[in-house]
C-alpha cells in the first residue's frame, strides 16, 4: 500500500487520538537510509561553532541544534516531506509553516533532563503565539528505550490550559534558559505528580525513524540519559499560518519568521515506509 494511502486511511484515527490524549504515534517510519543521512547532517552541524548549536552546561557536549532547515538542504527537504506536512495539516486543520526545528541530542551518559513543562508557555509568553494551534512532530534518530531519556507525557493534559507561569517581573528574557535543563517555564513536580495520579503517564518509545506527534500544551519531561546509548530526537514544530506571532523577538532559529505555507514536496533521499 503506498504511504500516501496509509496516511489518508489512518488520519482520522490519529486525529481522534491526538485530540483526546494530546499525542499519538504513527504507523509509518523513515527508512534506515533516510535516518542515516539525517544523522550524518546532524553530526556535521554539531561540529560547527554557531549560535544554533547549544552545549550542556556541565559536560560541554552538544545538547541541541536549532533551525537547521534554514541552512542544511536535507533538513530543508525534511520539513516539506509530504507525510509530515499532511500530518501537521490534519492535526492542526489548515495550512502550516515551520515555527521551530531542533534536534535534542541527549548524548550517552551526559545528556541532561528536560523538567516538566509545556511548550506553549514559552511560545505564548515569549513570542506572543496567540493559540496553541501548532504541533510538534518528533522523529527519533536513535532507538528510544526506557533508559536513554525518552519523552514522558501526561495524556490529556493539553486541554487544561497553562500551569505555574512565573509572574512577569520575574521572567528571564535570555533564550538560553529556554533550551537548557534550567528551564524558564516549568510545571512543578508536585503538580505533575498529582496529574499523573489522575491521568497516568506515557513514555514515547520507538525505533529510529519512527514518527510521533504531541500538542504544544501537553505537560511533558524527559530524564537524564544515564545509558550508553545516545537519544537524538528531531523535532519539527508546525504552526497554523493564521496563528503566527505578530512581533517575535527571540532569534529566528528559535522562532521561524517565514510564515509562508509549506508546500509538500517529496525527496528521494527521505523515504517513509509502513512501520
Ligand atoms: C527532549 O528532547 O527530551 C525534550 C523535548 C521537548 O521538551 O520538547
Ligand atoms: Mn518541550
Amino acid at each position: 500500500m503506498p504511504v500516501s494511502t496509509i496516511v489518508a486511511t489512518s488520519s482520522s484515527d490519529l486525529k481522534s487520538a491526538y485530540d483526546k490524549d494530546g499525542h499519538c504515534s504513527l504507523p509509518y517510519r523513515f527508512t534506515d537510509g533516510s535516518v542515516e543521512l539525517l544523522r550524518r547532517r546532524v553530526a556535521a552541524i554539531s561540529a560547527q561553532t554557531r549560535p544554533e548549536v547549544v552545549h550542556e552546561k556541565d559536560s560541554g557536549v552538544v545538547r541541541a541544534i536549532h533551525g537547521c532547515h534554514e541552512f542544511d538542504d536535507v533538513c530543508r527537504a525534511l520539513v516539506s516531506h509530504p507525510v509530515l506536512v499532511e500530518l501537521a495539516r490534519t492535526l492542526i486543520g489548515g495550512p502550516v509553516y515551520v515555527y521551530q526545528f531542533k534536534v535534542n541530542l541527549k548524548q550517552a551518559r551526559e545528556g541532561a533532563a528536560w523538567p516538566w513543562h509545556q511548550d506553549f508557555a514559552f511560545w505564548s509568553q515569549e513570542d506572543g503565539m496567540p493559540r496553541p494551534d501548532a504541533v510538534n512532530i518528533a522523529v527519533p534518530l536513535d532507538d528510544v528505550h526506557e533508559d536513554n531519556g525518552p519523552l514522558l507525557v501526561i495524556p490529556g493534559s493539553h486541554d487544561l490550559g497553562l500551569f505555574d507561569l512565573p509572574v512577569r517581573s520575574e521572567r528571564t528574557s535570555d533564550w538560553r534558559q529556554h533550551v537548557s535543563d534550567d528551564l524558564a517555564y516549568t510545571v512543578s513536580a508536585e503538580r505533575a505528580e498529582r496529574m499523573i495520579e489522575e491521568r497516568g503517564k506515557a513514555l514515547i518509545l520507538g525505533g529510529a525513524g519512527s514518527l510521533h506527534a504531541f500538542h504544544p500544551s501537553i505537560v511533558h519531561s524527559s530524564s537524564n540519559n544515564r545509558s550508553a546509548d545516545r537519544r537524538a530526537l528531531l523535532l519539527i514544530t508546525y504552526n497554523a499560518v493564521d496563528n503566527a506571532p505578530a512581533d517575535p523577538t527571540r532569534p529566528p532559529f528559535l522562532v521561524g519568521r517565514d510564515t509562508t505555507p509549506v508546500v509538500a514536496r517529496g525527496d528521494e533521499r527521505l523515504v517513509v515506509e509502513p512501520a
